[in-house]
């Protein structure tokens, strides 16, 4: 049974769901937060359905065995399959796909860009949400991108690796930017906004919607209505468990500017 100090769950298939940590540490500072990073079987998006939902239900029952009051699935490709995992959860669970499309629907855009992965891009979830949300007509462009989340992953603060990211975000964002002139571009994937400072530079004006901002006004607010936002003092701390490299975690958590990190640990890959 979970309470006021019990933590607030993140998972992603790898360092993506950082940039959700960094929101929900600006917004929530107090809050205990535990993050599960799957390194050791990312991309999840360009894997079959099945075996997406089987590694999310692994990752699912590791952060219920922990007793969370929320459960961030900061992973755009798992959220794709949310109705399909997360029926055995008893907190409350966010999906970064309906914070991207909640925060697109809301603008004041004609034509919107989404960029995620092969997965998310396949099942046409933004489309079909911000088509059913947003009170205009509008038009969605979503592009499929295969290497960007891995790229990403491994490349923050190597030169030569940033240079390859930027080369496929060219390769990906061009022509939905300079030939399709979208008004905006949501950051379909939550290991995007790792390198929107690459997006902002290689397309000045270009308005980013990030999903995590939204996710953590969404659990806030949930956490105040019911009751179970966290009444310490001090600050709360951020506990990484991942599959795949915990050098290469704790130098990720340190380049993306996470703070009060209280430990990084290996934690047993499933099974394929
Ligand atoms: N960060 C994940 C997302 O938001 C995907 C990365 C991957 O392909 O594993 O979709």
């Amino acid at each position: 049974m979970s309470d006021q100090h019990s933590p607030v769950g993140i998972l992603d298939s790898g360092i993506g769901g950082f940039s959700v940590v960094k929101q929900v540490q600006k917004l929530l500072p107090k809050e205990e937060l535990l993050y599960f990073g799957d390194g050791a079987h990312i991309p999840y998006g360009n894997h079959p359905q099945e075996l997406i939902v089987d590694m999310a239900r692994y990752m699912f029952r590791f952060m219920e065995a922990r007793g969370v009051k929320a459960l961030l699935v900061a992973c755009n490709t798992i959220s794709c399959v949310l109705d399909r995992c997360a029926g055995a959860l008893s907190c409350p669970v966010f999906s970064a796909v309906q914070a991207g499309a909640d925060a697109a629907a809301r603008l004041d855009a004609d034509k919107i860009g989404v960029i995620s992965t092969v997965f998310t891009h396949n099942s046409r979830i933004y489309p079909k949400k911000i088509q059913a949300q947003s009170p205009r007509k509008v038009v969605v462009l979503s592009c499929g991108c295969p290497d960007l989340a891995g790229l990403v992953e491994h490349s923050l603060g190597d030169p030569a690796g940033m240079a390859r990211v930027e080369e496929n975000l060219r390769l990906e964002l061009d022509h939905m930017v300079l030939e399709d002139r979208v008004d905006c571009c949501v950051l379909g994937c939550t290991h995007y906004p790792l390198v929107a400072d690459s997006i902002r530079r290689l397309y000045p004006g270009l308005p980013l919607i990030d999903p995590a901002e939204e996710m953590a006004r969404s659990l806030k607010a949930c956490l105040e209505e019911a009751g179970l936002l966290n009444p310490r003092t001090v600050p709360g701390s951020l506990t990484v468990y991942t599959t795949g490299g915990v050098a290469e975690y704790a130098l990720r958590a340190r380049q993306v500017g996470l703070e009060r990190v209280a430990g990084v640990e290996f934690y047993p890959p499933m099974e394929l």
